[in-house]
């Protein structure tokens, strides 16, 4: 899954998902564009969401996008708790899990991002603050809404630093997600690695049983790049 962030011009955006589209293996491939491009989407075949929705749902809420709006362009998807929108716009839990309930309300399924800090994890926290972040939105859903649901853990120190979580985190970590998923709601549920993810790098973390899929910043932002992670997705499948 290829979160864009606020990356690309109109043009800049259009030469993009029109190389994107000549690209082998598109199944495996779900877009995040800004959402001014959301409607441009749906010309593609190509699987997509938007990055964030509005708490709001009425029509009296300048500058913002509601999740109808979303799903009126076909989107099927939208991240919810992204570390940059936790971080820069404040966004809790509280706030988080109405969201959460909005865009399930639209039908469009929710990629929940959830991560410790850096100083969360030399404290040795991470558990812990994975656990809260989990308990705080699911012991708020009913069965149905969880279904809807996909983890993505992103440990914010990993992103956009280049620097990633070690293969051995990111399975013991993974497994420990699905398994209090498992436990306390019993669900299965899907979970995705975020951070630094890069073509070098899928390959080793491709090994690992307990992750799904990727939620790739930066190096979705060039062709070449996920045309080799699709290749290498693909191929392990
Ligand atoms: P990154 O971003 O791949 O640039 O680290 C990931 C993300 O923010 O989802």
């Amino acid at each position: 899954m290829c979160n864009l962030k606020s990356n690309k011009t109109l043009e800049e955006f259009t030469t993009y998902i029109n190389e994107i589209k000549q690209l082998d293996n598109l199944e495996a491939l779900t877009i995040f564009p800004s959402g001014l491009y959301l409607s441009l989407m749906s010309d593609y075949n190509i699987s997509f969401g938007s990055q964030d929705i509005s708490i709001y749902t009425d029509g009296s809420s300048t500058g913002e996008i509601t999740a109808k709006q979303v799903k009126s362009t076909n989107a099927q998807y939208t991240i919810i708790g992204h570390s940059e929108r936790r971080n820069k716009f404040s966004e809790d839990e509280l706030l988080l899990l109405k969201k959460i309930k909005v865009a399930l309300n639209e039908n469009l399924k929710v990629v929940y991002c959830i991560g410790e800090t850096k100083e969360e994890k030399l404290r040795q926290k991470t558990y812990q603050v994975l656990e809260k972040q989990i308990a705080k939105i699911f012991n708020s859903l009913s069965d149905a809404e969880m279904d809807q649901i996909i983890i993505a853990y992103e440990p914010i120190w990993a992103i956009g630093g280049g620097n990633p979580a070690s293969a051995k985190d990111i399975a013991e970590i993974s497994e420990f997600i699905k398994k209090i998923i498992l436990d306390y709601y019993d669900k299965d549920i899907k979970v995705l690695y975020g951070g630094s993810v890069n073509s070098d790098i899928i390959a080793s973390f491709n090994k690992i049983k307990t992750i799904d899929g990727y939620l790739v910043g930066s190096a979705s932002l060039k062709i070449e790049e996920v045309a080799k992670m699709l290749q290498i997705i693909n191929k392990n499948q």
